[in-house]
């Protein structure tokens, strides 16, 4: 059985993925919930990383995760980017609503980000390495952008049939 408190994923194809999030407007009970919420279910997931974007709620908020021991956790919430490094490197990507599919994608190796805490409090991240490419790839939700649109139409095309498939017969089951 779930737990009560995990939050459906929304998964590509799905038209929702492509809306533009809207700034947090307070740090307040809402979304202090909404944020536990969303640890919750990025790491029964198997996540590093959750924009709510995925999970319906259209406002720049991101938890991430890349330690080992899933106990750093990092929001940010109306997060910007400060710098990116002109140096790029293409390293291979999933997605939690894009299950299955893993491809090359071309990102900055290094990102400056300045964001509010779960707090409210505005911080700013010198990121690299997984960090860097998981904060990059989040931030491209809250633009309604999921990293399968990188690859080619063809690959795209594959994919989003793929999924559809899946979850047809996920439906039938
Ligand atoms: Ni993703």
């Amino acid at each position: 059985m779930n737990s009560p408190s995990l939050l459906p994923i929304l998964r590509y194809p799905d038209p929702r993925l492509h809306t533009v999030a809207q700034p947090v407007k307070a740090v307040d009970d809402r979304i202090r919930s909404l944020i536990e919420r969303m640890f919750e279910t990025m790491y029964d997931a198997n996540g590093i990383g959750l924009a709510a974007t995925q999970v319906d709620v259209h406002e720049r908020l991101i938890v991430i995760d890349v330690s080992e021991t899933r106990d750093e956790r990092l929001v940010l919430i109306n997060p910007e980017i400060e710098w990116a490094s002109p140096e790029k490197r293409k390293g291979e990507e999933g997605c939690l609503s894009v299950p299955g599919i893993y491809d090359g994608v071309e990102r900055s190796i290094a990102v400056r980000v300045r964001a509010l805490d779960g707090n409210g409090v505005e911080r700013t991240i010198d990121a690299q390495g997984m960090l860097a490419v998981c904060i990059q790839h989040e931030m491209d939700h809250l633009l309604g952008k999921v990293f399968v649109e990188y690859l080619s139409p063809l690959k795209r095309d594959r994919i989003k049939s793929k999924l559809v498939k899946a979850q047809r017969e996920a439906l039938r089951a």
